[in-house]
């Protein structure tokens, strides 16, 4: 794609701020004089924020006030003002009810910070789960130049010499412990061998799949992704990225010249060839919607079909990102995908440059952790797409998560209206389910839960357990976490809380789950779903006050992205009027 520079010198925004004698600015001018900035600092050079999500409640992130400090170096080399802004950092660890709620709140705070504030662009400075998004989709609402640095996994996590991976493990100790396979001193001392460094989850769970969807979208530089967070690289990573955003105002290359449609293809590419989160599919769809990209669900299906997940990584395989670093991270997916003739090799990325020029030279140095195409994990990578009577505006599945012998299942459903419902029935062993069942789970999409909690992958009842077997089919308007897996049916659409046909499946009642016909229906006839649908009537909801009231009221589907439907699009950044 060719990218014309902007004609250098002109007037940046920030001038409207400091440029001049006029009250205003010397007002902003001045003000910004008590940190100690010479006068020359305002002189017309691009003034960069370091959009910077750390907090230490965000552990995933609490090493980002270290790394800015490489980033703000970069600025400085290469011309630039570097100021450091306190991003809303949602972290998916410590947020409750859930981190996902609160994607869209940040998203929001962080698009006004950067409209009503003196910048010119911004390194959008991320780590876990939800940080990326948000910093992304505010950037596409406002079109200032952007680059995404990311604060890297953790390294390796071992327990009793085996490999540990975040949340995967989790799930897998928690399951053991319910089973009776595991002490709960064991599971003390296998949960301190998991996260021995700063950094994100080390496995290819929602944080690692944001940080390669933001490197294959171009928006992070080239091997962004995987660089653990401890990693010298890392900091040479930021520094660069500083100095680059320097130019990237210079020469007005903007987050619209980048996510292009070709841009989301692509990371719904490599998405597939790496095994990524389905909370991805969110929040592309989000991303796109923001920056005006006509991107739906089908386009998942359509472009992450015939994609092999190749990259053997928890949850779907065996390794954890620093090993996908130390094989050459994600150019050599990219690579891959580029010969395949599945990669628009011409997208502009941040370089300034197409994403294919970046990737010839690469070279993979493991091809037990980066597969060959015949040892893929999964032929069809790709997230499935389901639709049917169940699911009439679609819901998702990841196969390579799943088991293979449930993507074609027919079972009787053992129903649960809500969360609290699966808690007070799930490990009662006279609940009336066995392995051939589907468990259903209600009310716990974007307005149910709200907030759509990572909770589709709900654990088995302990006598399933107990028999040995570790997967079930479980559908859901819920999502699941990146770090997760099973046989699960995620972001059913509508959802139940809207009065989705979810709403009234009733225990008994048979489901037919064809992944390969990408069919998802409820044995009734037609009529028989029309009268239940008639009959419906929402739950008894909780008062929401404040943001919840504001989310619950606004939030869209899962199924385009559970945006706040009055943040859709892009609004530019106009500096706007001043009142001094
Ligand atoms: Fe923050 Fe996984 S919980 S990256």
């Amino acid at each position: 794609m060719a990218f014309t520079p902007a004609i250098w010198p002109r007037k940046l925004r920030t001038q409207e701020w400091f440029g001049g004698t006029g009250r205003d600015q010397i007002y902003h001018r001045g003000w910004m004089k008590n940190q100690g900035i010479p006068h020359d600092m305002f002189d017309g050079r691009p003034v960069i924020a370091i959009m910077n999500t750390w907090s230490e409640l965000t552990p995933c992130n609490a090493h980002l006030a270290d790394l800015a400090q490489k980033v703000r170096a970069g600025i400085y080399e290469a011309g630039g003002l570097p100021v450091e802004v306190p991003a809303f950092s949602a972290s998916e660890s410590g947020f409750r009810p859930t981190a996902m709620m609160f994607r869209n709140l940040a998203a929001m705070a962080i698009e006004e910070q950067m409209r009503g504030l003196p910048m010119d662009g911004c390194v959008l400075l991320a780590g876990c789960d939800k940080t990326t998004p948000s910093l992304l989709m505010a950037a596409a609402s406002t079109d200032l130049p952007s680059i995404v640095v990311s604060g890297g996994p953790m390294l390796n996590g071992y327990f009793r010499g085996e490999r540990v991976g975040s949340g995967t493990h989790l799930w897998k100790f928690s399951e053991a412990v319910k089973a009776g396979e595991m002490t709960p001193e064991a599971f003390l001392e296998a949960e301190a061998s998991m996260s021995r460094s700063p950094g994100s989850c080390n496995t290819m769970g929602t944080a690692s799949t944001m940080a390669s969807m933001a490197e294959a979208l171009g928006m992070a530089l080239s091997g962004n992704a995987a660089i653990p967070a401890v990693d010298s690289r890392r900091r040479v990573m930021a520094q660069l990225s500083g100095r680059r955003i320097v130019q990237m105002v210079k020469d007005d290359l903007k987050p619209s010249d980048v996510m292009t449609k070709d841009a989301f293809e692509n990371a719904i590419r490599a998405n597939a060839a790496i095994g990524g989160s389905t909370n991805a599919v969110i929040h592309l769809l989000a991303i796109a919607g923001r920056v005006g990209v006509d991107l739906t669900l089908d386009d998942w299906d359509r472009c992450g079909r015939d994609v092999p997940t190749i990259v053997n990584l928890m949850p779907s395989g065996k390794y954890l990102m620093e090993e996908f670093f130390y094989a050459g991270g994600l150019p050599v997916v990219l690579r891959r995908l580029m010969e395949a003739g599945m990669l628009h090799d011409d997208a502009l990325t941040v370089s300034g440059g197409p994403i294919g020029d970046e990737l010839r030279h690469v070279e993979n140095h493991n091809p037990d952790v980066i597969l060959p195409v015949e040892k893929a994990l999964t032929a069809q990578g790709g997230i499935v797409v389901l639709r049917g009577n169940l699911a009439p505006a679609g819901a998702v599945l990841k196969p390579s998560a799943a088991s293979p012998h449930l993507l074609q299942h027919k079972g009787r459903a053992v129903v649960f209206e809500d969360i609290d419902d699966y808690k007070a029935r799930i490990n009662d062993d006279d609940l009336d389910v066995d392995e051939t069942c589907v468990l259903v789970l209600k009310n716990c999409g974007p307005k149910g839960y709200p907030g759509m909690a990572e909770v589709g992958n709900m654990g088995l009842p302990p006598k399933i357990l107990k028999k040995g077997i570790t997967d079930m089919v479980r559908i859901s308007d819920a999502r699941m976490s990146g770090t997760a897996y099973g046989t699960v049916v995620l972001h059913t659409a509508p959802e139940a809380a809207a009065g989705g046909p979810l709403a009234v499946v009733q225990n008994g009642d048979m489901i037919t789950l064809d992944v390969a016909g990408r069919r998802l229906h409820l044995d009734i006839t037609d009529a028989e779903l029309a009268e239940r649908l008639a009959q419906w009537q929402p739950p008894a909801g909780q008062e929401d006050t404040g943001y919840a009231w504001l989310h619950r009221q606004h939030v869209e589907g899962a199924d385009t992205g559970a945006d706040l439907g009055f943040l859709k699009g892009c609004r530019g950044a106009p500096v706007g009027r001043d009142s001094h």
